[in-house]
């Protein structure tokens, strides 16, 4: 028996299995026009093919919730109809394929408006389809980065009700999970972080004001979503800089991702998806493989909020083990589902359990 291909259930949803589809950015929508934001064939087969390949739950990429909390500006939107309608035909075809349909919802406050990644990532203008970024405040990410606008409360306020309304859309889209950016040192995480956040109004200081926006967007989120579905959050559990003695600016900690992690639930959030790092440049992180597992863990351990583990997860034992153990929930995959789509079948098969192949390909192999 394979822990890995039990299902799951949270609230009224029954996700097949607990090989999930991490969230990648494509930056593959147009940059101008009305299509600006809009999902594309590409990304229709992209996330399609990880469906047949028998991922359990496919998380679309970071999709911005208005046009200024994209990453680059060929990123994906969710604030308008047309948006709204082209995802709605991936979320049925996710959907016919027997995969849990979800999105992540985002935006990338300070970290806005950069290049596509193979094109070098670097900050961009106006001249290239850029923008001023926003942030909690007006500290640049990085050396060559903007100083970013720092958001006043209506700013704040305004940003809430941007999540609320891209999640209505995502419900209305089809999707069945959604799951909120908290991570990566983008908009939600740049508020959580004494790194990143200085603020002296209600939004900054201890960790219940940096918590804050993050709790109003749930909130927003939790209110938009059904009932019976669940809402995740995508969190960084540590800014790795106590690990860096180079940077020993104060950053966000495994403790506060504890004390966040009982917040969350107490608001409505159904799990936690663990991350780490992305806020502070120079942070040192021991990547290896699963590196990121024990942050999930003790998320586990130390609350009743379920969890998935992400990061250098490959192997199909390794996901096994940290299901069977009890270190997660389910496992996220990037990567690894980027290089082989059929990941899922094929640890199915190593793991001795049954895989839900489309009848397509099922009655011939
Ligand atoms: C990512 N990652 C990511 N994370 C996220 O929360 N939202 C996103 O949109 C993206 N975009 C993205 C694009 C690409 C091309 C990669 C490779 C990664 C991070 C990703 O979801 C995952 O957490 C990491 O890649 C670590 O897992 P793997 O790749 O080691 O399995």
């Amino acid at each position: 028996m394979s822990a890995l291909f039990e299902p799951l259930t949270l609230r009224n949803l029954t996700i097949p299995n607990r090989v999930w589809m991490s969230p990648m950015c494509q930056y593959s929508a147009a940059v101008e026009g009305p299509e600006q934001g809009v999902p594309t064939d590409w990304h229709l087969t992209h996330l399609g093919s990880r469906a047949v390949g028998g991922a359990g739950l496919i998380v679309v990429e970071a999709t911005a919730v208005s046009p200024e909390g994209r990453i680059s500006p060929a990123d994906l939107g969710l604030w308008n109809e047309r948006q709204q309608e082209r995802f709605g035909r991936i979320a049925r075809f996710l959907a016919d394929q027997g995969a849990v349909p979800g999105i992540q919802l985002a935006h990338a406050g300070r970290k806005a408006s950069t290049d596509r990644p193979w094109r070098g990532g670097a900050p961009v203008g106006p001249e290239d389809h850029g923008w001023r970024p926003v942030a909690p405040s007006p500290i640049p990410f990085a050396e060559g980065h903007p100083v970013p606008d720092e958001l006043s409360e209506a700013g704040i306020r305004r940003l809430v009700e941007s999540f609320a309304a891209a999640a209505r859309r995502a419900l209305a889209a089809g999707f069945k999970v959604v799951d909120i950016h908290g991570a990566h040192g983008y908009l939600i995480h740049e508020f959580l972080s004494p790194f990143s956040n200085h603020r002296t109004d209600a939004y900054g200081g201890g960790f219940e004001n940096r918590a804050r926006f993050a709790l109003e967007v749930v909130d927003a989120v939790r209110a938009e979503w059904p009932e019976e579905l669940p809402v995740f959050f995508r969190v960084s559990a540590t800014d790795w800089l106590s690990e860096n003695p180079e940077d020993p600016r104060e950053g966000w900690t495994a403790d506060d991702t504890v004390r966040l992690a009982k917040e969350l639930l107490a608001h409505g959030v159904d799990l936690l998806d663990v991350s780490t790092g992305g806020n502070a440049p120079k942070a040192r992180i021991p990547m290896g493989p699963g590196y990121q597992v024990p942050f999930a863990a003790r998320v586990k351990a130390e609350t009743d909020l379920p969890t998935s583990a992400v990061g250098l997860i490959t192997e199909p034992r390794q996901a096994e083990e940290i299901v069977a153990s009890g270190q997660a929930d389910a496992v996220m995959l990037g990567r690894e589902l980027l290089r082989d789509p059929y990941w899922p079948h094929n640890a199915a098969r190593e793991l001795g359990a049954a895989a839900r192949r489309p009848d397509q390909y099922g009655w011939a192999v």
